[in-house]
């Protein structure tokens, strides 16, 4: 299915209409590759992609992607905070968990939809989380 857009797409906006929490959309392709939006609050599962890098780009909002891609250590974790206005590229194969104090908005590029259980995508996200 082709996605090429003829008009601007504002992805703030569409990332903000989502039903659900860590659910992506496409929104455009170019060059093999996904434009996606979405939008996160709390935890995603502990996931990697095998066919894919995972750009992310913040919209508005602040995304943590916590990670496990020290080769030496496997278990050894570390967090990249992005603020909005960041992009931040997770390496095909390596463990991530993306986190969201508050809702954060972001845009995605990769080959596919990834916002699976597979893609750590947390069975509570098609509904807010109570508050
Ligand atoms: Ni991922």
């Amino acid at each position: 299915m082709s996605h090429i857009v003829t008009q601007p797409v504002t992805l703030a906006a569409a990332a903000a209409d989502l039903d659900s929490y860590w659910s992506q959309r496409v929104v455009a392709s170019a060059n093999g590759s996904l434009v996606k939006v979405a939008k996160g609050i709390g935890e995603v599962n502990w996931h990697h992609h095998d066919d894919q890098d995972e750009l992310f780009l913040v919209l508005e909002g602040e995304l943590t992607v916590r990670l496990r891609d020290d080769e030496r250590d496997p278990a050894a974790e570390r967090a990249v905070r992005l603020a909005t206005g960041d992009l931040f590229v997770v390496p095909q194969g390596v463990e991530h968990a993306p986190v969201a104090r508050e809702e954060a908005r972001f845009m995605i590029m990769g080959r596919s939809i990834t916002s699976t259980a597979a893609g750590g995508k947390p069975a509570w996200s098609e509904v807010p989380p109570a508050s």
